[in-house]
């Protein structure tokens, strides 16, 4: 029996929802969704046309449609509609990589500085449904851009500051983007990084950017190329600070958000404009339980969704105050999330598991020396929770008082599916809890089989919501495939579950060939294209291994050509192209050298066994009977890296 925390006294008096609540809107939005959802969209987003039809899905034929007929716009609904009542409200607060550095940004401000920026793209000749790629570092900028694009229609492209120039470049020739907007350098941990300098490698592939708009941010130098390279500051000084926001339909592609999965390269989520608005502005007020004048901090990058749909649109949906961190979690001390809480005041605080995971191993006494008396709520995000971490959370950060949400989703669902609501939910450290409004998911078999009560299998949505991607750029055809075709009927999401007595849902992890490191998803076939492109590796096999702060680590088996002898120096040559190809994220933890590896008769690889020696579960590898040569196991378990 796994223990159990009742509601805090103090979250549930003053808790938008409670379990009552939690029941019946439950239910009203399984049985009646039309209406259920007909009403939260009048309440959370302001329309310039109301819908014909309120959804219109069919996972068949993959038809994903909500509020089909409506007209919006996001950057509206984000600034525009607050000014009247939260002007001088702060939007944003900015905290910088070096504890001198923070500012205020006020939702007039940011107003002006999104229609300015909006003008400034038309003027370079951004039309509606044009892509513009975003690689920029933690900076106001960031969501500015963003807005700027929903507010004329174009569609944007975040793509993560730590990827690298060569992943950067394979992502703007995918959605064919036409302008970038980046920075000259940016700052991590008292460090320098050159986004620019990425972007110029990156571009000297693509030929359709025609523009790129450079965000001053340190004013490192920078190579500059005439007629491509604007600076973002002279642009909006010269833009008109009037952009009425363009009419939407509710349909309209809002952004394309690259992400890895089991096969091929990264693929490009496109996420629509109304449902979108309406799941994140409504999961963000129920789920931190939302309250007009909270400060709220997500620290993930806007790279990811969780600081899409958690740092900007969300909040800003709701007309809060989001802070928005530039740095780490460990400079200058391991103490810098908890000084920043105490500095601006932060009431609701939503982190990774890994980030607790490691600032757990720095002892208690940097978190005991802040107050954090502010903080009231707690929020997990990205992978399952260790209950060890979770009770560190609860009750060396929170002090026993902050409810944590524990929130499960991914970057194809657009917002949070299933977590607790801090006032309805009772806690089990390491569960993820119930369905969050409208969201059905199910547990299947391998065989498709649904299966009921405390159980575990394959977790499946079993019916649209309206945050759910609608495509993959430029290939509708794999969306089906990978994600409706597994399990006809349901939305599949990779992911092993358990259900328990009380329906309670616990996330075991990927099922697929995905690993999730630091939070980070990664494809272990992006990982191994990487590693085979050496011209002294024959074949390479990638796994993921548990790993104490990590979650999970990168476990690369390696065979080299005949001939080759394994060294040092050509692991370091490895783990730099990875680092190249990729990004420092997916550097390999373990390269171990294989003469052979498991495979089949047909030779497929075994990459379950090749898991169980990564895990040092050795005595567990199964039936090794089937592969075409059992004797290559022998010698990976004699020279396995961990023992
Ligand atoms: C995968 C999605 C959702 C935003 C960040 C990651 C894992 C995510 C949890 C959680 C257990 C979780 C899943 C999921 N995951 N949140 N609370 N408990 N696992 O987005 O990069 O698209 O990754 O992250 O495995 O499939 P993503």
């Amino acid at each position: 029996m796994s223990k159990v925390y009742d509601i805090l006294p103090d979250a549930a008096a003053r808790a938008l929802i409670n379990n009552d609540q939690y029941l019946e809107m439950y239910a009203r939005s399984v049985n009646d969704p039309e209406g259920f959802w007909a009403e939260q969209a009048e309440k959370f987003v302001t329309w310039f046309k109301k819908w014909d039809k309120v959804q219109d899905n069919d996972y068949f034929e993959g038809r994903i449609r909500w509020f089909e007929g409506a007209k919006v716009n996001v950057s509206y609904n984000c600034l525009d509609r607050h000014l009247e009542t939260r002007g001088d409200q702060t939007a944003i607060i900015w905290e910088g990589d070096s504890p001198d550095e923070a500012k205020h940004i006020t939702y007039r401000q940011l107003h002006e500085e999104v229609s300015r920026l909006a003008n400034a793209l038309k003027n370079l000749g951004v039309k509606r449904g044009d892509r513009v790629c975003i690689y920029l570092p933690m900076i106001p900028e960031a969501a500015a851009s963003m807005l700027a694009c929903t507010r004329i229609g174009a569609i944007h492209s975040v793509v993560f500051g730590g990827f690298s120039p060569d992943a950067l470049r394979d992502r703007i020739q995918d959605s064919d983007c036409q302008v970038v907007i980046t920075s000259d350098e940016s700052m991590r941990g008292g460090r320098r990084v050159p986004l620019k300098a990425n972007v110029d490698k990156a571009l000297e592939s693509c030929p359709n950017v025609r523009t790129s708009i450079v965000v001053k941010r340190t004013g490192g130098n920078v190579a500059w190329k005439e007629g491509r390279d604007v600076w973002y500051h002279e642009q909006l000084a010269a833009a008109s600070p009037d952009c009425p926001a363009e009419e939407m339909d509710a349909e309209d592609p809002l952004f394309t958000l690259y992400t890895s999965g089991s096969t091929g390269k990264p693929k490009g989520v496109l996420h629509s404009t109304g449902g979108y608005l309406l799941f994140t502005a409504m999961t963000h007020k129920y789920i931190f339980d939302y309250h007009d004048g909270d400060v709220y901090w997500c620290t993930a990058d806007v790279g990811w969704v969780t600081g899409h749909s958690y740092i900007v649109y969300g909040p800003l949906a709701n007309g809060a105050t989001t802070l928005m961190f530039e740095g780490v979690p460990t400079y200058p001390d391991a103490g810098r999330f908890w000084q920043v809480v105490d500095k601006h005041q932060v009431n609701i605080f939503y982190t990774a598991p890994t980030a607790i995971r490691s600032l757990m191993g720095q002892g208690e006494e940097l978190v005991k020396k802040t107050s954090r008396s502010s903080l009231r709520l707690l929020g997990s995000v990205g992978e399952p929770i260790n209950p060890e971490a979770w009770e560190w959370y609860y009750n060396v950060v929170g002090e026993g008082r902050c409810p944590i949400v524990d929130t499960w989703w991914q970057t194809e669902t657009g917002g949070i599916l299933i977590t607790p609501l801090p006032g309805a939910t009772k806690l089990k450290p390491g569960s993820a809890t119930r369905p969050f409004f409208g969201v059905v998911p199910a547990l299947v078999s391998n065989e498709g089989e649904v299966l009921e009560g405390a159980t575990e299998g394959n977790l499946v949505i079993t019916r649209a919501w309206p945050s759910q991607m609608r495509t993959i750029y430029g290939d509708h055809q794999r969306f089906i495939d990978t994600y409706l075709k597994t399990y006809p009927g349901t939305y599949f999401t990779g992911d092993g579950a358990r259900r328990d007595e009380d329906g309670y849902y616990w996330i075991t992890g990927r099922v697929d060939d995905v690993i999730n490191v630091s939070g980070h998803r990664m494809g272990t076939a992006e990982v191994e294209s990487a590693l085979v492109l050496h011209e002294s590796v024959a074949e390479a096999a990638v796994v993921g291994y548990p790993h104490d702060i990590k979650g999970q680590g990168i476990y690369a088996y390696v065979t080299l050509m005949v001939g080759v002898e394994p060294s040092e120096a050509l692991r370091k040559e490895l783990v730099q192209l990875v680092r190249k190809e990729i990004g420092p994220i997916a550097s390999p933890d373990v390269i171990q050298w294989a003469p052979g590896l498991p495979k089949t008769r047909s030779g497929k690889i075994m990459r379950r066994i090749l898991r169980k020696i990564a895990a040092n579960e050795i005595d567990a590898l199964g039936d090794t009977s089937t592969l075409a040569d059992p004797t290559v196991v022998q010698d990976l378990i004699e020279n396995r890296a961990v023992k």
